[in-house]
C-alpha cells in the first residue's frame, strides 16, 4: 500500500526545506525526498563555505526572468528581514560583507542545521538517498514512485533546482516533470559563470592569469562594477559572473578598468613630476604590474618614458583601458555555473502560491523556475521566498 501524505516535496535544497517548514507549521503531513545523501548541499558550499544567505537590498530588479513582475509577490511575502529574524532566533552570527550581502560569521552548515531543526519542530519527515522514478496524477492528487515505494499526496512540490553543477547531483528533473504536465519552459542556460576565450586570445593574455582589478563589465545596456579576475581559462570574478547572466554568445563584453580613477590626469601629472619615468612604471602605480605591462605593450609604448609621450598617445593608452572590448568564446557551462537561467515559464504558475495554473496541487519553487537572481545572496532569497509562498498554499 502506498504511503499517504498531504505534501510531497522533491528536493531538500534551500527552497524545498523552507517550503516543508511552512507547510509543516500549518499542520500538513509533509515528506521531503532527495536522491542526495545529505540535505542542502549547495547551501553547504555556498559563499565560500559561509553562505551568502540573503541580500538586504533584494528587490525585483535584482532578478532576471521573461516576466520581471512574477517574483514581486513572493519577494514581498517573505523578505530578507524575515530570514534574518529566523537566523537570529537560532543564534547564528552574521555580518554584511559588501553591497548588502549577508554571510554567516562561522559556517554555512549553521544554516542547514537551522533548517533541519525547524523541519523537525514542524514534524516534517526527511528521506534521503531516494530516487524518484516517476510522478503520476491520481483522483486525489499525485503518486510519486520512489526507490522505496509509492507515496500518495494531495500536493506535490518540485524543488529540484537547476542544471548547475551536475557533479553535485543537479538534474533536469523539474523540467521533465513540467513537460510531462504540459507546462511551458523558457530555454535554460548557465548563469553566474566564468567566460572563456578562444585559444589565440587566451595565449595573448596568458601572462595575466591570476590578476585581479576593479572593473566595470558591460554587456548590452547592463553594467556591473566589481572585481575582475583573469584566469588561465578566461575571465572571472564577480563583475564577470554578474555580466555572464546577461551576455549572449557572439556578443562583446566591454571592460572599463579602474572606473574610479581619472587615469589620464594621473599619467599627465606623473609626466610633469617625473618625465623620465617609464610609462609602464607610472601605470603600475594605479594597477597590477602585469596588467600595466600588458596595456603599455598593447599600445606599442613599452620602455618609452612619459616625457616622450604626447597627450594623444597617453589618451590612446587610457582609452584602451577604459574600453577594453573582449568577445568571449563561451562560458564554462553548467560545470561551474552558480545558477541556471530560464526554466519553468512563469506564465504557467500563480505568482502568490507558485502553483501550476492548470494542474491544481502541483507547485514549482526555487531555481527550477524562470527567476534568477544576481550574484550576492539574491538566489537564496528567491529560494526562501518561493518556498515560503508554496508552503502557505500546499
Ligand atoms: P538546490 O539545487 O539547492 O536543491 C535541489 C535539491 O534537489 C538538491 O538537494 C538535489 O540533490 C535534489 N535533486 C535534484 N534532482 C533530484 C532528483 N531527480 N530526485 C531527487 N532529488 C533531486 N546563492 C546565493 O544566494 N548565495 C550564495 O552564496 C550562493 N553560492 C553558491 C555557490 C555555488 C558554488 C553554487 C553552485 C551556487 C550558489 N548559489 C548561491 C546559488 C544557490 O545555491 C541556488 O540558487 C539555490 O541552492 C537554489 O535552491 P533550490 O532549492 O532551488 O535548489
Amino acid at each position: 500500500m502506498a504511503d499517504r501524505q498531504d505534501v510531497v516535496i522533491i528536493g531538500a535544497g534551500a527552497a524545498g526545506m523552507m517550503c516543508a517548514i511552512e507547510a509543516g507549521k500549518r499542520g500538513r503531513r509533509v515528506v521531503v525526498v532527495d536522491h542526495a545523501k545529505a540535505p542542502g548541499e549547495k547551501i553547504r558550499i555556498s559563499g565560500g563555505g559561509r553562505c551568502n544567505f540573503t541580500n538586504i537590498h533584494a528587490s525585483p530588479k535584482n532578478f532576471l526572468s521573461d516576466n520581471p513582475h512574477f517574483c514581486k509577490s513572493a519577494l514581498a511575502r517573505y523578505t530578507p528581514r524575515d530570514f534574518i529574524d529566523l537566523v537570529e532566533r537560532h543564534g547564528i552570527a552574521w555580518h554584511e560583507k559588501t553591497l548588502g550581502q549577508l554571510f554567516c560569521d562561522d559556517s554555512a552548515k549553521d544554516i542547514i542545521r537551522m533548517l533541519l531543526t525547524e523541519m523537525r519542530d514542524a514534524g516534517v519527515a526527511l528521506r534521503l538517498g531516494i530516487s524518484v522514478a516517476s510522478v503520476e496524477r491520481t483522483p486525489t492528487g499525485f503518486r510519486t514512485m520512489t526507490s522505496e515505494g509509492p507515496i500518495d499526496s494531495a500536493a506535490l512540490v518540485i524543488a529540484t533546482g537547476g542544471k548547475s553543477i551536475p557533479k553535485m547531483g543537479a538534474t533536469g528533473f523539474a523540467y521533465g516533470i513540467a513537460e510531462e504536465f504540459g507546462l511551458p519552459l523558457v530555454e535554460t542556460r548557465p548563469g553566474l559563470v566564468p567566460l572563456t576565450l578562444d585559444p589565440g586570445l587566451l595565449e595573448s593574455l596568458k601572462d595575466l592569469a591570476g590578476v585581479a582589478v576593479d572593473a566595470e563589465a558591460k554587456s548590452g545596456k547592463t553594467t556591473f562594477r566589481e572585481a575582475l579576475l583573469m584566469t588561465h581559462r578566461g575571465l572571472s570574478g564577480p563583475s564577470i559572473l554578474q555580466i555572464s547572466s546577461f551576455w549572449r554568445e557572439g556578443g562583446d563584453v566591454h571592460l572599463h578598468l579602474l572606473p574610479e580613477i581619472d587615469l589620464l590626469a594621473a599619467l599627465k601629472t606623473a609626466r610633469k613630476v617625473n618625465g623620465r619615468q617609464a610609462a609602464q612604471t607610472a601605470l603600475a602605480e594605479q594597477m597590477p604590474k602585469r596588467l600595466a605591462q600588458f596595456f603599455v605593450e598593447k599600445s606599442g609604448l613599452a620602455h618609452r618614458s612619459l616625457a616622450d609621450l604626447s597627450d594623444k598617445a597617453l589618451d590612446a593608452l587610457c582609452i584602451g583601458i577604459r574600453d577594453w572590448t573582449i568577445r568571449p568564446a563561451g562560458s564554462e557551462g553548467y560545470r561551474t555555473a552558480e545558477v541556471t537561467l530560464g526554466g519553468i515559464d512563469t506564465r504557467a504558475l500563480d505568482s502568490r502560491s507558485m502553483q501550476a495554473r492548470d494542474v491544481p496541487g502541483l507547485f514549482f519553487i526555487g531555481e527550477c523556475v524562470d527567476v534568477t537572481g544576481w550574484l550576492g545572496g539574491y538566489n537564496f532569497q528567491w529560494a526562501w521566498a518561493s518556498g515560503y509562498s508554496a508552503g502557505q498554499a500546499a
